[in-house]
């Protein structure tokens, strides 16, 4: 026990105030204080309705105005003196206000608790983060953009299993990502949309009998509409699960496309040159150059997820209505805001920052007999063969090559009719990396000009 006197916000029947560990464990003002701008927006709405419904004064409510703006230029000026004993933002605030302007603070509690008002400060923030990210997103669909439509022409391996597959162009492969992000932007949007509910007013759990008008504050901090029931509105969480559901996702499309380059950036495969602003060295070995960005974005997606998995579960057993659990709602949430929008960013600088190499990524769509397809589909279109016979043939020439150590359009005419008598000249046509990817103007397929007029809407969209 310490001989700390009661808490001044809600002490009244309290005789002793907290051991020092009670409030360390109950405190969240250490982190909760990156909510100061929402909380104080969101009790200057509810001011202005308070004095709009002849609740307050004007005079009080323009004294709570006018002084909540004090405080918040104090806490963005680095001044204010943030206090555990007053454990939350909300708390603090309204302490400061109190010393600033004197009586009318302690009105400004009228018609609501710190549950609903918790509740729309942590809104408010999510759907800033929500609006953060659509931006982090758009801006790097426009690295990878600028990329794609620099080489949509540009060919190189395509792989399943990662074993050279199919020949596709640069474009089409930076297009893959550009579309991942899409549903990305389109994910956060629709959590965007869901979150939209006020729950200022909801009160404590069951409302108030203060004459309020919930529509009026929901208007003033850009909500749709108040939330429709006030029990749920203090209960909820999913608006943090779905940014963070999102945010999974999208740090997984990330971590995808982190893990190639950390690939392709290798000597063995050398596909892209990463610039050295986004790369560093090695203390012992002087000729490397470390995709390090790349690594630690492939990493992020461990906290993003986890901060999922451990709201969840901090929801899942809970009783109606609030619980004090929820406070743990935060701070995991703010990493992985902080996580996703850095990665974001990290990926954009990366991608406008890299080179690929051409010859490199031409060489290597070459090999590993990754025209074998276009030579079956040539026997099905010229000889007229049955698909799986041409599946067969091309695997004998495939099994030739491989024997002769050499590549398919290295074996002569006189070594393909040894296999198949009818095969002509023309089969070399289709033997190379350019007239393979030309070839697949399907829906959505790497020919270059499907690849242009992907880009060119995704152009039109994004600007
Ligand atoms: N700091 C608290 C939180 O983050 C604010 C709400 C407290 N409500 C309460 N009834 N104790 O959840």
């Amino acid at each position: 026990m310490t001989d700390q006197t009661s808490n001044a916000m809600w002490g009244g029947r309290f005789a002793a105030g907290p051991d020092a560990i009670m409030e360390a464990i109950n405190a969240s003002i250490s982190f909760d204080k990156r909510m100061a701008r929402q909380d104080i927006e969101g009790s200057r709405a509810h001011a202005a309705m308070l004095a709009a419904q002849g609740i307050l004064t004007d005079s009080d409510a323009a004294a709570i105005r006018e002084g909540l703006l004090t405080v918040l230029s104090e806490i963005e000026g680095g001044t204010f003196q943030f206090s555990a004993a007053l454990e939350d933002i909300h708390m603090n605030v309204e302490s400061r206000l109190k010393e600033i302007i004197g009586a009318p603070a302690g009105r400004l509690h009228t018609g609501r608790s710190r549950n609903d008002q918790v509740a729309t400060d942590f809104r408010l923030w999510v759907r800033d983060q929500i609006d953060a990210a659509i931006q982090g997103c758009e801006a790097l669909q426009r690295a990878l953009l600028g990329q794609a439509e620099a080489g949509a022409d540009w060919v190189m391996p395509g792989f399943t299993h990662l074993q050279t597959a199919q020949p596709v162009t640069w474009g089409h492969h930076m297009m893959a990502y550009v579309e991942m992000l899409g549903r990305d932007v389109s994910r956060f949007r629709d959590a965007r949309a869901r979150m939209n509910e006020c729950p200022l007013g909801a009160a404590a759990l069951a409302g108030t009998s203060f004459p309020i008008d919930r529509q009026m504050t929901a208007e003033a901090l850009g909500f749709d509409r108040p939330c429709a029931n006030s029990l749920d509105a203090v209960a909820d969480r999913d608006f943090a699960l779905e940014f963070l559901s999102a945010a999974t996702i999208c740090a997984m499309h990330l971590s995808r496309f982190a893990e190639e380059l950390v690939i392709w950036s290798s000597a063995q495969f050398r596909f892209v040159a990463l610039s050295d602003r986004f790369s560093t060295g090695s203390s012992i070995m002087p000729q490397k150059k470390n995709p390090d960005a790349a690594e630690l974005i492939r990493a992020k997606i461990g906290r993003i997820f986890g901060a999922q998995v451990a709201l969840v579960t901090v929801m899942k057993g809970l009783p109606m209505t609030y619980s004090k659990d929820m406070q743990e709602d935060k701070e995991q949430t703010f990493d992985a805001a902080d996580s996703l929008m850095l990665a974001l960013a990290a990926m954009e600088g990366m991608v406008r920052d890299m080179t690929a190499n051409r010859p490199a990524l031409e060489a290597a769509a070459g090999s590993g007999f990754s025209t074998a397809t276009d030579l079956a589909d040539w026997l099905v279109r010229a000889l007229n063969l049955p698909f799986r016979e041409a599946h067969h043939v091309t695997g004998t020439l495939v099994a030739l090559a491989e024997k002769k150590g050499c590549d398919l359009p290295d074996l002569t005419l006189a070594e393909m009719q040894g296999v198949h008598a009818e095969i002509t000249e023309e089969v070399f046509g289709v033997l190379g990396v350019h007239n393979s990817v030309a070839s697949r103007t399907s829906y959505g397929g790497t020919a270059p000009e499907q690849v242009r007029i992907q880009a060119a809407r995704w152009r039109e969209r994004l600007g």
